[in-house]
């Protein structure tokens, strides 16, 4: 699948993990759409990955927390004619700070971007691809997702939902030809802390290596994607940690990491 002339929509293309991912898809030969909010970005990385490689990239600005715009995707993509043989769900935003405290507007926005729109965005390009028997659908979600997020609690939780729904997809999808993958990151060095109104981890990852991993699994339709051995033993530790310890040791990380 990874091969010819195939169509890539990458959401959240504009930077971090996106933008690393559409220049790994580039590199493999992928066409691509590149959809987010700040056209001139995508523009600047469009037209780089055009000079660099044989492929045509499309630029598609959009807020993915607008209630219609994956129908407006999908819309867009049909009328061009680009068929989408991989869709790669990757934008998304964190929170920071006690749930209390929340502003009502960003919270609503934080779930329409990671939550309803990766699951319109899913449902309806999944419903095309098993009607031409083939594609891949790439849905980002966290090491987050196996634990509870105190300080950054919405979040993580939209990141449990992303890795239960992608995994039921995948469930529902099988034998049509439809391939579902999950790609779990931790820490990983982009613009998401700082957007979040928090400090970044020492530790954080490359993106590039984070696209790396990401594109090796998508060329073995692995269902689970975890970059780096530190995020797997994460990920077995939350699976065999209690829930309560899990939050109280998630507290001791995030909590410093707030800004005023
Ligand atoms: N960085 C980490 O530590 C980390 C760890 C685990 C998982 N992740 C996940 O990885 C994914 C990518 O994040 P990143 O680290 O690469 O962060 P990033 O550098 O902040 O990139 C986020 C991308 O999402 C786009 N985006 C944000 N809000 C949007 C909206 N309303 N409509 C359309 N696009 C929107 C941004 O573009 P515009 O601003 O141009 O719209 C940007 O391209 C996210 O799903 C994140 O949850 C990140």
């Amino acid at each position: 699948m990874l091969q010819g002339q195939r169509t890539a929509l990458v959401t959240g293309a504009s930077s971090g993990i996106g933008a690393a991912l559409a220049r790994q898809l580039a590199a493999d030969g992928w066409n691509l759409v590149l959809v987010a909010r700040n056209e001139e970005r995508l523009e600047r990385i469009a037209s780089d990955l055009r000079r660099q490689h044989a492929v045509t990239v499309d630029v598609l600005a959009q807020d993915l927390a607008q209630s219609d715009s994956a129908h407006r995707i999908l819309a867009w993509t049909r009328q061009n004619e680009r068929t989408v043989d991989l869709l790669v769900n990757n934008a998304g935003a964190g929170s920071s700070g006690p749930v209390i405290e929340a502003d009502d507007a960003v919270y609503e926005r934080l779930i329409a971007l990671n939550i309803t729109s990766l699951t319109e965005l899913s449902r309806l390009y999944a419903a095309d691809m098993v009607r031409r028997r083939q594609g891949q659908i790439l849905n980002v979600a966290s090491t987050g997702a196996y634990q509870p997020g105190p300080y950054t609690a919405v979040y993580y939780a939209a990141k449990s939902y992303v890795h239960s729904f992608s995994l039921a997809l995948a469930e529902e999808l099988r034998g049509t030809g439809v391939s579902v993958s999950l790609l779990c990151p931790g820490a990983t060095a982009t613009e998401f802390s700082s957007r979040a109104g928090k400090a970044d981890l020492t530790s954080a990852m490359p993106a590039s290596q984070v696209a790396y991993a990401a594109v090796q699994g998508l060329k073995k339709q692995q269902c689970l994607i975890i970059p780096g051995v530190s995020n797997r033993i994460v990920i077995i530790l939350s699976k065999v940690l209690p829930g309560h310890w899990l939050a109280r040791m998630v507290a001791r990380i995030q909590k410093p990491l707030l800004l005023d």
